[in-house]
C-alpha cells in the first residue's frame, strides 16, 4: 500500500499534488474563473464574525484560513485550540457562524466546542476528512477535504487539502461580502489552479537538498522555526512536525517575537529555519536572520527564487523554491517544511508512521 515509498507520511507528502487538485476541483470552477457557490447556508455576508475550533495541524490551517478570511473578505475570525475554545464559556451573539476542521472527525475538544456552538444557535461549518464522521454529522454544513484516507499519525495531505477548502472559503465569502471583484477573484482562482502542478515540481526537485540537511539536523537538540504572516503558522506546523515525529524539540516564533525573548536562546547549536519568500514581510523577516547571524546562529533558509536573490547573509542552507502567487505561498512552503521533519526522523531512526505516544484520532480529551 506504501508502493515505492517507506513510510505512509511520505507517501501522503507525495500524493499532495493529486488530493489538493481533487479538493479543489470540489470547490472551484476553473473554467469560468469561480469558486462554485459552496456556503450558501453559511451566509457569509449575513454574518459579522466567525469563530474556528481545531486542534494540532487542523487548528495551524484554521489559522491559516484566518489571515485568509480577514484580508479577502474583510470578516473578523477569532480562532482557539478546541480544548480552550470549549471552557472558555465566551459569549456567542448569534451574528456569528462557527468553523471546526478536523481530518478524522472525530476530535474529542473539537467536537465539544462544536456542540457548545450549537448550543448557542450559531450555524456550524465543519471542515472534515472523513465524511462519516461525528463532527461532519453533527455540522450544519460540511466542506470536505478530498485527502483519502490519512495513515500516518503526523498530519500532512489533510492539512494542504484544509488550506485548498479554506482558500475556496475565502473567495467565496470575499464575493459574498463584496470585498472581492470579479477579476481578483479570477485572479485568486487562477494561481490556486497552478499550485497542484507547482507542488508536484517542487516535491520532484528539493529532496537531494532536504535529505543532507536533514542529517545535519539530526544531529541538534533544538531548533527554532521563524515566520511572518502565513509563515509564522507554517514555523508552528513544522516544529510541531518535527518533535512529534523526530523527537527534537522544537518551536516555532513570529519572527517579530524574537526578540522579545527567543533570541537568548540563540547560539551555534540551535539551527533556525526561516520561512520567508519574496513577500511585503521579507525585509522585517531579513532583520531578525541578521540578529540571529549575529549571535553564531545557524540559519537554514527557505525562501523562493527573489528572497535567494536578494538575501546577504551566509547560511547553513538555503532550500529556494520558485516564486508562486502570494495565496498559493502555504500551500507550497509547507512541502520542504514536511520534508525537513520527514528525512530528519529518518536519520534519527524513529517510528515515523506510528510517532511514541501518539494516536492517529484523539477521542478523549
Ligand atoms: C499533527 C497531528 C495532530 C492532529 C490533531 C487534530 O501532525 O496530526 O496535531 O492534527 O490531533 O486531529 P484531527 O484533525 O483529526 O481533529
Amino acid at each position: 500500500e506504501k508502493g515505492n515509498h517507506r513510510h505512509f507520511m511520505e507517501k501522503e507528502i507525495y500524493e499532495q499534488p493529486e488530493v489538493v487538485s481533487h479538493t479543489l476541483a470540489h470547490y472551484v470552477d476553473f473554467t469560468a474563473g469561480k469558486v462554485r457557490n459552496i456556503a450558501p447556508d453559511l451566509n457569509f455576508s449575513a454574518i459579522d464574525s466567525i469563530k474556528i475550533a481545531a486542534c494540532g495541524t487542523a487548528f495551524y490551517a484554521g489559522q491559516i484560513g484566518k489571515y485568509w478570511l480577514e484580508r479577502y473578505a474583510r470578516l473578523p475570525v477569532e480562532i482557539d485550540v478546541a480544548s480552550e475554545f470549549r471552557y472558555r464559556e465566551m459569549p456567542l451573539p448569534g451574528n456569528q457562524a462557527a468553523l471546526f476542521v478536523s481530518q478524522s472527525g472525530e476530535t474529542a475538544d473539537t467536537l465539544a466546542s462544536l456542540r457548545y456552538c450549537k448550543e448557542h444557535g450559531l450555524k456550524i461549518g465543519a471542515i472534515v476528512n472523513v465524511r462519516e464522521s461525528t463532527i461532519a454529522r453533527e455540522a450544519d454544513v460540511v466542506f470536505p477535504t478530498l485527502a483519502g484516507p490519512e495513515i500516518g499519525v503526523a498530519s500532512t495531505k489533510a492539512f494542504t487539502c484544509q488550506l485548498a477548502t479554506f482558500a475556496a472559503l475565502a473567495i467565496a465569502a470575499g464575493r459574498a461580502r463584496g470585498t472581492l471583484i470579479a477579476d481578483e477573484e479570477a485572479n485568486m482562482v487562477r494561481a490556486l489552479s497552478e499550485a497542484p502542478r507547482i507542488a508536484s515540481s517542487v516535491l520532484n526537485t528539493i529532496q537531494p537538498q532536504l535529505e543532507n540537511l536533514s542529517r545535519e539536523l539530526s544531529r541538534y537538540r533544538n531548533v527554532l522555526y521563524l515566520g511572518r504572516g502565513t509563515n509564522y503558522t507554517l514555523a508552528m506546523e513544522g516544529a510541531l512536525k518535527l518533535k512529534e515525529i523526530s523527537y527534537i524539540h522544537a518551536e516555532g516564533y513570529a519572527a517579530g517575537e524574537l526578540k522579545h525573548g527567543p533570541i537568548a536562546l540563540i547560539d551555534e547549536n540551535m539551527p533556525v529555519i526561516v520561512i520567508a519568500p519574496y513577500d511585503r514581510h521579507y525585509e522585517k523577516t531579513m532583520s531578525n536572520m541578521q540578529e540571529v547571524a549575529a549571535r553564531g546562529g545557524r540559519i537554514i533558509f527557505v525562501t523562493d527564487e527573489n528572497g535567494a536573490a536578494a538575501a546577504t547573509l551566509d547560511t547553513m542552507a538555503t532550500i529556494t523554491l520558485p516564486n508562486v502567487d502570494e495565496l498559493m505561498m502555504p500551500l507550497i512552503f509547507t512541502l520542504p517544511i514536511q520534508l525537513i521533519a520527514y528525512h530528519t526522523a529518518v536519520f534519527m531512526g524513529t517510528d515515523v508512521d506510528q510517532p511514541r505516544n501518539l494516536a492517529k484520532s484523539v477521542t478523549v480529551e
